[in-house]
């Protein structure tokens, strides 16, 4: 693999160390999408993984954070844990392979991010599936529950539940996050945020600060400097009372780590279209705007197979009158190239400031450390230890990616 596939690894290794040491000391580079309820959310992140997994629909249907983690596993030609059959719900239409798809692939995507021949654009390839057939593993994994999953409609199903379980049955919304990994071959190193949408009124047993409470919580995630936002707004909404580019611009106010993504292009009005938004005449972002169409509340009661959406989204802009021009600048296999730019970028960027909070963190846990030493406390000594353990481990391979670099380690 490439060094900086090996880099993305890394940062999502990282940002496991210090998952499992209970804390967000370090502000990894995540992808954070922000957007009016209903703005197409959920849809957007699904295209970008490239597989029906999401709640999604009219109203509200996400109600807590999700953190979803896609980490790329070497291919292997003979099906690992997940079978030789891929996935077994809601595979069989994706598996249908797109002859457009293949040929894509080698179009500059960023190569570099991922050296096997058979990865896609930072999106799953049609059913995981690697050349001639052979199915590799692709599988997901919560952190609530210790269990597999290779069905992403059962995904789909305990999302819904672990929803439930926490945020009521009545549209209430809750700040803690759903984190779930997805591991395949077919994927690219990325983390994404899906997040409950901006709203104004409350409904169901949402408090009547509703719109505070999901502000605050969205704040949460793209205040974080290194946080890249995703700013959803829908094409048929005029783009000034977009909540989206509003919520951004209090934490972004150049611009310069908000990617905004034009959803519903195909809802405008006749006769109105959003070229002059899509190529930055109209507001400004360094990261400029995307076009998409997704899933129509139709598509998805008819259940619209995710290649046939793409088909679809890919005719829309190829034979529209006035996107057909920037049509190689438009839809979701472009936002999917555009993402893994930017985060690499921004890794790239981040890469110094990380190394010194890293530093920071060992020192203190050296110190609680040497705290432990006189503690009677067995319990927590180890725990000390092992986060130290921890710490180092992944220290060194942090170390060794950044050349001409070095961090000092004082175990
Ligand atoms: P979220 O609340 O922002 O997560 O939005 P969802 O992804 O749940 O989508 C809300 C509704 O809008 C669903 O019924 C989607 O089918 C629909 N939708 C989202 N994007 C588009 C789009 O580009 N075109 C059309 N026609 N419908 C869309
Ligand atoms: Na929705
Ligand atoms: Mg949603």
């Amino acid at each position: 693999m490439s060094m900086d596939g090996d880099l993305i690894a890394l940062v999502n290794k990282l940002q496991d160390t210090f998952n499992a040491i209970g804390g967000d000391t370090v502000d990894l580079p995540q992808i954070v999408v922000v957007g009016s309820q209903s703005s197409g959310k959920s849809s957007v992140l699904e295209t970008i993984v490239g597989r029906d997994f999401l709640p999604r629909g009219s109203g509200i249907v996400t109600r807590r954070p999700l953190v979803l983690q896609l980490i790329h596993t070497p291919d292997t030609i003979s099906g690992g844990p997940g079978g030789s059959g891929g996935l077994s719900v809601g595979s069989q239409s994706s598996v249908r392979k797109s002859p457009r798809l293949g040929g894509l692939d080698e179009d500059g995507y960023l190569p570099n991010l991922d050296a096997t021949p058979t990865a896609g654009a930072g999106v799953m390839r049609p059913g995981g599936r690697t050349m001639g057939g052979a199915s590799g593993a692709t599988y997901a994994e919560f952190l609530h529950i210790n269990r597999r999953f290779t069905d992403f409609e059962e995904i789909r199903k305990e999302i819904e539940a672990e929803t439930y379980r926490v945020a009521g049955q009545n549209k209430g919304v809750s700040k803690l996050p759903i984190n779930l990994k997805i591991y395949g071959p077919g994927v690219l190193n990325l983390t994404l945020v899906d997040l409950p949408g901006l709203t104004k009124v409350p409904v169901g047993d949402q408090p009547t600060d509703i719109e505070r409470q999901i502000k605050n919580l969205v704040l949460d995630y793209i205040s974080k400097p290194n946080a890249v936002i995703l700013a959803v707004s829908p094409a048929n909404v005029d783009l000034a009372n977009s909540d989206a580019l509003k919520l951004a611009r209090t934490v972004d106010p150049r611009g310069l780590r908000t990617l905004g993504v034009l959803t519903k292009l195909d809802l405008m009005d006749a006769g109105t279209n959003a070229l002059d938004i899509l190529t930055g005449r109209t507001y400004p972002l360094k990261l400029g705007f995307v076009g998409v169409v997704n899933r129509s509340q139709q598509d998805i009661m008819q259940d619209l197979p995710m290649e046939d959406a793409r088909q679809k989204e890919e005719d829309f802009f190829r034979t529209h009158p006035v996107y057909r021009n920037i049509a190689h600048r438009c839809g979701t296999k472009y936002l999917a190239k555009t993402l893994n730019a930017v985060l690499m970028n921004h890794i790239r960027e981040k890469l110094p400031d990380m190394k010194a909070r890293l530093n920071t963190l060992m020192g203190q846990t050296q110190q609680e450390l040497n705290a432990f030493g006189d503690a009677t406390f067995l319990g927590e000594q180890h725990r000390g230890s092992l986060i130290l353990k921890l710490m180092t481990e992944f220290s060194r391979d942090f170390v060794s990616s950044i050349e001409g670099t070095s961090l000092e380690i004082s175990t």
